[in-house]
């Protein structure tokens, strides 16, 4: 079980392709929802994003979303440090519906089994709209290039759930 979990953030950044794939195929079989959709250009979205983030997250990925320190490495608890959302991170590889998943639920329950996570579920703590916000801000600080990429990622999600 650890290791699917390992497989949600860290393999597309070591460049495992095959694998990669079929753990997203793994994932858009139980939880795409291509409805949700992140608005990184709507400034209003942007701010109460940018204040959930501060309230919620930067604690543990960091006020200039840094991550901790050797986020690769597991700690002594055997769980993962929280990895950075800016673009040397791995937030940006996953499609709107997988990081509202993320968040919402928390990385134990979506990646199931035993994995355990120092992050926690936001269900209950923020509503659906605060979570597309928090993500609408974090992508909004990512560069041009970057986001184009995750625009990419964002499309071939959306047609892989058309196909089902
Ligand atoms: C108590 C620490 C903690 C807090 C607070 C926290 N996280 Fe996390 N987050 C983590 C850890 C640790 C991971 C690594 C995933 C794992 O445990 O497998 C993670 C992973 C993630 C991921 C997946 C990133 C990837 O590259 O796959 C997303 C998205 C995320 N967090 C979003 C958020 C958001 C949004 C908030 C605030 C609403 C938040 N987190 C608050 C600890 C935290």
């Amino acid at each position: 079980m650890a290791r699917r979990g390992a497989i949600i953030w860290s393999l597309a950044a070591v460049g495992t392709v095959m694998l990669g794939g079929a753990a997203w195929l793994w994932w858009a079989a139980e939880n795409a929802d291509a409805t949700i959709r992140l608005t990184p250009d709507d400034a209003q979205t942007v701010a109460a994003g940018e204040a959930v983030y501060k309230e919620y997250c930067a604690q543990c990925h960091g006020p200039n979303l840094k991550g901790q320190a050797d986020w690769r490495e597991r700690l002594p608890s055997g769980r993962l440090p929280a990895p950075p959302h800016d673009r040397t991170g791995h937030t940006w590889h996953h499609p709107d519906a997988q990081l509202f998943d993320l968040t919402k639920r928390g990385p134990a329950a979506v990646v199931g089994g035993d994995y355990e996570s120092d992050m926690p579920a936001y269900a209950g703590t923020l509503t659906d709209d605060e979570i597309v916000a928090v993500l609408s801000y974090i992508k909004s600080t990512w560069p041009p290039a970057v986001r184009r990429r995750h625009d990419d990622i964002n499309q071939r999600a959306d047609q892989r759930s058309m196909q089902r």
